[in-house]
């Protein structure tokens, strides 16, 4: 019978394989190394996120923080935090965050991200954008040149009024910005997950595919929000200080 001891002295141990999993554990553990006791701290949503979330109760419980505010993203990272005994409030009691931590879909070189692919860009937009410091956290699996040129979709929330309307009024705009295939999400129940998804604001996301890179990003943000019917979109521009990207071979800091 073998043993481990049978191993000639001078085997190099196995690579070590990560996964992605791993990735956005790493960016998100890095990222809480920015949290300090006494602040208040936007809390984000998605599988990255709840890295931090969990870290963050981590050491809340182990006594290595302590006077935590979270405000959270979404009903779903609201729930996580409660269970792990974050405290938590919102945007009316805290007009001003210090920090938010939060995944992407999607990042640019200058830094804009493309968000809510996980439906909660509404609030990560309010919560966000009233942040002294946004910091994100990705595997490098989401860094792309240009936003939306993905062929995945660049999420809108709109109204449930009408949302056809809305939805074809997106497509027409997008004409002008390289074209787009407007796409209700669906998976919000029915025996075939065939109904709409509902966000936490009671509202739907129209996912916009686009065909091509769409030019001057702020221009389109301006058209898409002109819409009467669209609620915000998913494109976060200009708003994360900085990107933390964890990758195969170690972890990268972005700056703005
Ligand atoms: C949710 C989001 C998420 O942060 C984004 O979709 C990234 O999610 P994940 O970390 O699961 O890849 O914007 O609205």
């Amino acid at each position: 019978e073998r043993s481990a001891l049978d191993a000639p002295p001078s085997t190099p141990p196995p690579p070590m394989i990560l996964t992605q999993e791993d990735l956005k554990r790493i960016a998100a553990y890095k990222a809480v190394d920015f949290v300090e006791s006494g602040m208040v701290l936007g809390l984000g949503t998605g599988s990255t996120a709840r890295h931090a979330v969990a870290r963050i109760g981590e050491l809340l419980r182990q006594g290595k923080l302590s006077d935590i505010v979270g405000i959270p993203t979404s009903k779903k990272t609201e729930e996580q935090a409660l269970s792990l005994g974050i405290p938590l409030s919102d945007l009316d009691a805290h007009p001003v965050i210090d920090l938010s931590i939060d995944g992407a879909d999607e990042v640019d070189p200058g830094l804009n991200l493309v968000k809510g692919r996980g439906g909660s860009l509404l609030r990560e937009k309010m919560i966000e954008g009233a942040s002294k410091k946004f910091v994100v956290i990705v595997d490098e699996s989401k860094m792309v040149k240009h936003i939306g040129g993905s062929r995945l979709a660049l999420p809108v929330e709109v109204v449930p009024f009408c949302w056809r309307f809305t939805a074809e009024k997106l497509r027409e705009v997008m004409e002008g910005y390289g074209g787009c295939e407007a796409r209700l999400r669906l998976g919000g129940g029915g025996e075939r997950g065939e109904e709409a998804f509902v966000t936490d604001n009671g509202n739907y996301i129209v996912d916009m595919y686009l065909e091509k890179d769409m030019g001057d990003l702020n221009e389109v943000s301006d058209a898409i929000l002109r819409l009467p019917g669209v609620v915000e979109h998913g494109m976060f521009l200009g708003m994360a200080s900085t990107v933390i990207v964890a990758g195969e071979l170690g972890v990268k800091i972005k700056n703005k």
